[in-house]
Parts: structure tokens; sequence; C-alpha cells
């Protein structure tokens, strides 16, 4: 039985995919050479956030591990669009899957900037839009308000024929009808969950206890937040007939298939990359077995 899936008109050879920002192919070519194209670990990579001005990210520390999960921090460093042209598409784009570049502005303008540009090049197959963020002129996160969303994505949507993938945010009083602006705004699909809104505190005993993390807040990832991806991802193929990606601290076959039999059409990978980075073709042998035998659950 075919493992393949058709997804927004790109045939991928599996469901699963990384998370935005989880794995960094560049680097992961520097050290496993081609023995990371023989076996590249995900059905089609999506690239860090990449926003029209370069960004040095936030002050350390960047990480508080939580208990079963991370709290990060990072502020989406990145070269800017000019920079990840000129640098990283051309290494990208030898990769043996689709390329989706993930980006992220903070207006709708930007947004479409962005959009368009990448719509020029023929090394990217789809765009997935980061939408966790705030607005500049309202200061509330667009991902988070389906009518400033729905705007967003309609702008996108003129900006481009490839496919336009909604990463939406779990930070919001109604994910599913956020998931449904997306999809009148003209998304192909959606995304989720990207990472909960999270603080940790410094740990010394006494005195002035501060956020620990230099941005102050940061967002939750890894198992922790399983369980919530999973009633997300539910409530959202419910509500939308555009295929969804699932994802949140999906670590074996067994927590893709449960994104999957809530509605998901792929799942992705993230935080328990950093620690099996080939955490994605294990995760997809074990489904591939289990759609074999047609039942039990694997544990890879
Ligand atoms: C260190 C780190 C960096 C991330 N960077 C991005 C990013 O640049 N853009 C984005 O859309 N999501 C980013 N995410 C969110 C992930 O793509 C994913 O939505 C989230 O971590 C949930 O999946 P997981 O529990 O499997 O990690 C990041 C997550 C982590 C842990």
């Amino acid at each position: 039985m075919s493992h393949g899936v058709e997804f927004c008109g790109l045939s991928l050879a599996h469901p699963v995919i990384n998370g935005s920002g989880t794995f960094d192919a560049i680097a992961a070519r520097r050290a496993f050479g081609p023995a990371l194209e023989r076996d590249f670990p995900f059905a089609a990579y999506v690239s860090k956030t990449i926003t029209l001005a370069a960004r040095a990210g936030n002050p350390a520390p960047r990480l508080w591990e939580a208990p079963g999960g991370l709290i990060n921090s990072i502020g989406l460093p990145n070269n800017g669009l000019d920079g990840y042209i000129a640098e990283d598409l051309a290494q990208l784009a030898e990769l043996p899957v689709p390329l989706i570049t993930n980006v992220m502005g903070s207006t709708a303008e930007e947004f479409s900037a962005l959009v368009g540009a990448c719509d020029q090049r023929p090394e990217i197959a789809a765009i997935e839009l980061n939408v966790s963020c705030p607005n500049v002129k309202t200061g509330l996160d667009i991902g988070a308000d389906p009518q400033q969303l729905a705007q967003v994505v309609g702008a996108c949507r003129a900006s481009t024929r490839k496919p336009l993938i909604v990463k939406l945010t779990p930070n919001a009083a109604n994910v599913p009808a956020c998931a449904a602006a997306a999809q009148d705004g003209g998304a192909d699909a959606v995304s989720l969950i990207n990472t909960l809104r999270a603080m940790a505190l410094s740990p010394q005993e006494g005195g002035e206890r501060r956020p620990w993390l230099g941005g102050g807040t940061g967002g939750l990832s890894g198992p922790a937040i399983r369980a919530v991806a999973l009633a997300q991802v539910a409530a959202v193929a419910a509500r939308v007939s555009i295929p969804v990606v699932g994802m949140g601290g999906v670590q074996r076959s067994s927590h893709a298939r449960d994104l999957i039999d809530a509605g998901a059409t792929l799942v992705a990978v993230g935080t328990e990359t950093f620690r099996d980075p080939a955490t994605g073709a294990r995760v997809a042998a074990g489904l591939r077995a289990l759609r074999r035998t047609g039942e039990g659950f694997p544990t890879a």
C-alpha cells in the first residue's frame, strides 16, 4: 500500500514534516553530509520563520526546560528576506523534498510583500504564514482575531498562487473561528499548534524573582502540549474543509496517528527532533507499519 500523501497539490512520500524552527537543515547537512539527503527525515521541509528585515532574536537565556517540555523565547532570529534568498535558498533547494517557506509580518502589507517575494522563487513549493505575532498598530495578535486574520490571508492570497498554509496560534479565544477565517481568506491549509504562551521565574531563593527568559515570556512545546494539540486539531478539522497539519508533542507514531485520526492530513514533529534528529523518519516508518498491519499501535 502506498504511503504517499497528496497535500495542496504536492505529492509527498509520507505524512510527516518538521515544525518550523525546530530542524536546521543547513546545519544538519554540514553535520551529516550526504547521509542527510539519502535519509531525509521529513516529506517536506519547513523553513524557520523569515521576516522582511533581519532580526537578532531575544536576549539570553532563551530556553527553560519545563516538565515534559520546553519553553523557548528564541525570538525568531533570521537574516531577513534578502538574506534568506541570497544565502539559504540555494542550499534548501538541494534538499530531496519540497520546500515550504514560513514567513511572518506585523501588518497585512508586510505579509503580502513576503509572500509576493516567495511567489517569484521556483525553489519554494508552498508558503506558511506564522500569524502568532502582534499587529504593530493594534498590539493584538493577528492570528487571534478572526477579522484581522481573514484580511491578512486575503492580502497574501492576492500575492501568490502557491499553496498557502496558515499556522494558527493556540493562544486565541476561539481557534476554530480563526481557522474558518483563514479558510475564508483563501488559505489552502491550516497548521497547528504553535507554542503556548508560558513563563518561568528565575530559580534563585529569596530576593526579587524575575522572569528567567530574556524575552520575559516564551512558548511551551513538547509532550506537555500534546493533549491540547489533539483537542485543537480535532476542533479545527471539524470546522474547516481544507487540510490540517497537526503538531504538538509528537514523539512516536502513536501520537501522530492520534492527530491523523483527529482529522490531520499531515503531522509535524518539532521539539522531539532536538533529542533525536531522526524522529521524523522513525514516526513515518511507524505509521507505514501501522498501515500495513491495519491495526495495533507501533511503539516506534
Ligand atoms: C526552539 C523552537 C523554535 C521554534 N521556531 C518557530 C518558528 O520559527 N516559526 C514557527 O512558526 N514556529 C516555531 N516553533 C513552533 C514549532 O514549529 C511547533 O509549532 C511547536 O513547537 C509545537 O510542536 P512540538 O511540540 O512538536 O515542538 C518553534 C518551536 C521551538 C521549540
